[in-house]
């Protein structure tokens, strides 16, 4: 067999680095993934500048706006936008604020510049009602790393981290706090803060300080699954006070208001997203919506459209950190719902299970997925179109937590501007296939091992990209360019290839690459 036409890769154990390493000679003897294993992670980025995050960014005209562009890139950069609408500018830092004046596309230019070099890339910016998270959402939220037990300085630490670790510069945004920072209302109904929690205003105008977002949680109940004071009749009123403390995201539960719903049929869970829309769409600020009901009624058939207008839809019940759960919530419960998500709404199975955090355990510890199964969810995460939401401490991250968090060839499929969600293409045994097509014309491909033994895995054509490619686009036959996004290398022009996965592993690739870049 011609080897540059048929590539396979091996899994290959080197000390406590276990990688998928390019082995032209075939196959190497399998290994099950152990918990000391590391997956390969390419984790450096060029001295030269690069772009990062969303390619497409949208917001309501004549509402606060603010995009601290993501970029990289070796020390003095100079960064400039030209196009920019009315209503905005561009600070040296490269961060984006005002108001747009008119609703419509613009296709900003963005240039970067160091010692090194240039890049260029085209930011365009959508105007108009209803315009908001046209890629899934990237962020940190409070409630696997700290519970209740979530503070402002916890919260500003994470911000600062989000910057300090370079996750702000690879596209995550929104630091969003989630249950236990709710404290009782004042006379005229107001919600205040927990004492314990400290001030949210000044927490919300820290963060966007920071150049990030800011995101809070409630639930249309009286009382939130945490115990906390709820939104119920106060609707309007905490829509206002949300938007006047400068929030930007807000996750909104279901707890409790089982007790209090009325109506019948559909209506009865719509109608808590729908009254809570029609506050947000009159408070003058631009606040995404996220649904946290878990998949009720089949949220993601009503969720996103009129009137509920939901961006972020979770699809089932909370994550844990194991490995039946995160299959459960992602594998089992996603595979059906690619129709359901695209621009501006987005499937949601729940947060990223990596670092430190309380995962539900009351104090805080390191996850207890592997190393490889942290690999294969964030590779999931990305081949769903799913929100990257982290749920740990970012005060704990370790070299690979933010390797694997910070892989900017992984996170660009997930901020992919199609957005259309990966499906399942093909399944050997324990090994499943995945893939979507990206809007360079190329397709990502992801292959997993659900098993508990090493697994090998085989592409021979890549006409099984068929279904999955929008419809008119040329099929791929014959030999495709091949990157592996995780190790950031080209494999070359190949006809199909053959992969030997560790248990409970993946492999991400992007085919039909027109440019080969090695990195
Ligand atoms: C529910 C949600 C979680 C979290 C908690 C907070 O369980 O599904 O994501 O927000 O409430 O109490």
């Amino acid at each position: 067999m011609n080897r540059r036409k048929f590539c396979k890769l091996a899994s290959v154990a080197a000390g406590s680095m276990a990688g998928l390493d390019v082995g032209v000679g075939g196959l190497r003897a399998a290994t099950t993934s152990n918990p000391q294993e590391y997956p390969e992670i390419a984790s450096s980025d060029p001295e030269t500048p690069e772009f990062h995050g969303p390619r497409v960014i949208g917001a309501t005209p004549g509402r606060p706006f603010l995009l601290q562009v993501p970029y990289t890139g070796h020390g003095p950069v100079t960064i400039t936008a030209a196009g920019l609408p009315d209503g905005l500018q561009m600070d040296q830092a490269g961060r984006i604020f005002g108001k747009i004046a008119k609703a419509g596309r613009y296709d900003v230019r963005l240039s970067a510049s160091n010692h090194y070099g240039h890049a260029h890339r085209i930011l365009r910016l959508v105007a108009g009602q209803h315009k908001l998270a046209l890629t899934p959402p990237m962020g940190w939220n409070s409630w696997y790393a700290f519970a209740l037990s979530n503070t402002a300085e916890r919260s500003i630490g994470a911000a600062e981290a989000m910057v300090k670790h370079g996750l702000a510069n690879k596209g995550y945004m929104y630091i969003n706090l989630d249950d236990g920072w709710q404290g009782g209302r004042t006379k005229s109904g107001e919600i205040m803060p927990a004492r314990h929690f400290g001030n949210v205003q000044s927490l919300a105008a820290g963060v966007h300080r920071l150049g990030l977002r800011f995101g809070l949680y409630s639930s249309p109940g009286p009382q939130t699954c945490g115990h906390h004071t709820g939104s119920y009749g106060h609707e309007w009123q905490d829509a206002q006070t949300y938007a006047r403390w400068g929030t930007d995201y807000l996750k909104y539960d279901w707890c409790s208001y089982g007790a209090v719903a009325t109506g019948s049929g559909l209506d009865r869970f719509v109608k808590p997203y729908r009254v809570m829309r029609q506050a947000l769409d009159r408070v003058g600020r631009d606040i995404v919506f996220g649904l946290c009901q878990y998949g009720m009624a089949h949220v993601w058939t009503w969720g996103s459209k009129a009137p509920v207008w939901g961006n972020v839809y979770r699809t089932s019940n909370d994550i844990i950190d194991t490995w039946p759960t995160v299959c459960r919530n992602s594998f089992d419960v996603e595979a059906d719902l690619y129709p359901f998500a695209g621009p501006g709404h987005w499937n949601d199975p729940c947060m990223l299970m990596c670092g430190w955090g309380y995962f539900w355990s009351g104090k805080l510890r390191p996850t207890r997925l592997t190393p490889h199964e942290q690999l294969t969810q964030f590779t999931l995460w990305c081949m769903l179109a799913a929100p990257l939401f982290m749920g740990c401490d970012l005060n704990r991250l370790d070299s690979f937590t933010i390797s694997l968090l910070t892989n900017t060839e992984v996170i660009s499929v997930n901020q992919d501007e199609l957005g259309i969600q990966a499906r399942r293409v093909d399944r050997q045994g324990a090994v499943e296939v995945w893939a979507r097509p990206l809007w360079d014309g190329t397709c990502a491909v992801a292959l997993f091992n659900r098993g508990p033994h090493a697994a090998a895995g085989h592409i021979a054509k890549w006409d099984m990209l068929d279904r999955i490619l929008p419809r008119g686009a040329a099929p791929m036959r014959g030999a495709q360019r091949v990157r592996d996004l995780w190790r950031r290398k080209s494999l070359g022009l190949i006809k199909g290839l053959s992969v030997n996965i560790p248990s409970h592993s993946a492999v991400m690739l992007k085919v039909g690459v027109s440019h080969i870049r090695d990195g």
